[in-house]
């Protein structure tokens, strides 16, 4: 298989000064919700390539990635260039197992995401497996303000299909807001705070977790799941807590 599928950029959306999302038409094989794809552009001469979760769930042909533009970050910054009809290249296949083939059976799938991060969970909850599994499901979006709280439009549609079955509760540490937790993710387990808002459990009988995003926050919340007795999925050992981090901390 070839290393690269040359694609198109269809779109550019910006959400912030450094949030933006990116959408192309390109050939790549038949990807799992929750996979990501590396892009790659070729820059000074080099191919310069990094992984992305696909937002698009694997039946919509547009695909969609979410990205914020990072100090010093060599790819980033030349994403935020690309115009309409641009090539950009992919990886042929998707890759990776934040997928929920690999998450256990449960009456609560919790969706724990920071910033860009949100990305995987809103291509699982496209997919009929994610309804069909779990009884309730919850998502979660942490971000630093307000203003980074994107998709909303997307989440509102799905909280508009699923009224009873979908919670989802926004996070925003620096900035006080009328709807969202003032806190992070970890705290506001350790202190009761989210099983409050959302009157849910969460425990080793009814509950799987997927965490993503931040690897402080991933490792944080884990260690707090762990308090609890939750512990981390494996293949031959199955437990509730699976985990993919965007970077190295
Ligand atoms: C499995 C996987 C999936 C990923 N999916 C996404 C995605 O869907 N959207 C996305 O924006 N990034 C995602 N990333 C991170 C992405 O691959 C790049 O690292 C990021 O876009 C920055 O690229 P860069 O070349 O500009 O800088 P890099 O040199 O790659 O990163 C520089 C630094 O920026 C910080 N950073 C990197 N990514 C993020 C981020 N997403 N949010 C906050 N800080 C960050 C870290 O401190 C990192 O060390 C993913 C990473 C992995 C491993
Ligand atoms: N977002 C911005 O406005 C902004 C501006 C300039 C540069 N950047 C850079 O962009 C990168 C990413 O920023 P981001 O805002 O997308 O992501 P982020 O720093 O991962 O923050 C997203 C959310 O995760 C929380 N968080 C951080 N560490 C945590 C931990 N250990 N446990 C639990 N929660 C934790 C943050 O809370 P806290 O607020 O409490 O940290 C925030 O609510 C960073 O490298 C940042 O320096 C961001």
């Amino acid at each position: 298989m070839a290393n690269w599928v040359e694609g198109r950029v269809i779109r550019l959306r910006q959400w912030t000064d450094e949030l933006y999302s990116i959408q192309v038409d390109a050939q790549v094989a038949a990807f799992t919700a929750g996979q990501f794809t590396r892009l790659a552009l070729e820059i000074d001469g080099e191919m310069v390539a990094r992984p992305y979760s696909f937002v698009n769930g694997p039946d919509n042909p547009v695909h969609e990635f979410y990205f914020i533009t990072v100090r010093d970050g060599p790819l980033t910054h030349e994403l935020v260039k690309l115009k309409p009809g641009d090539a950009i290249h992919l990886a042929p296949k998707g890759a990776g197992f934040f997928i929920l083939d690999e998450v256990p059976q449960a009456d609560c799938l919790w969706m724990l995401s920071t910033g860009t991060a949100l990305g995987p969970f809103l291509s699982i909850l496209t997919t009929d497996a994610a309804w069909q599994r779990y009884r309730k499901i919850v998502l979660v979006h942490a971000v630093r303000t307000a203003s980074e709280l994107a998709y909303r439009d997307e989440i509102k549609a799905l909280l508009e299909r699923y009224p009873d079955r979908l919670q989802f509760i926004p996070f925003v540490s620096r900035e006080d807001t009328d709807f969202a937790i003032k806190a992070r993710v970890p705290a506001a387990i350790e202190d009761g705070q989210l099983e409050q808002r959302t009157g849910i459990a969460i425990n080793t009988a009814d509950s799987q977790v997927m965490i993503c995003g931040n690897p402080d926050m991933v490792r944080d919340t884990v260690a707090v799941l762990e308090t609890r007795g939750l512990k981390k999925n494996r293949r031959r050992d199955p437990g509730h807590i699976t985990t993919e981090q965007y970077w190295k901390s």
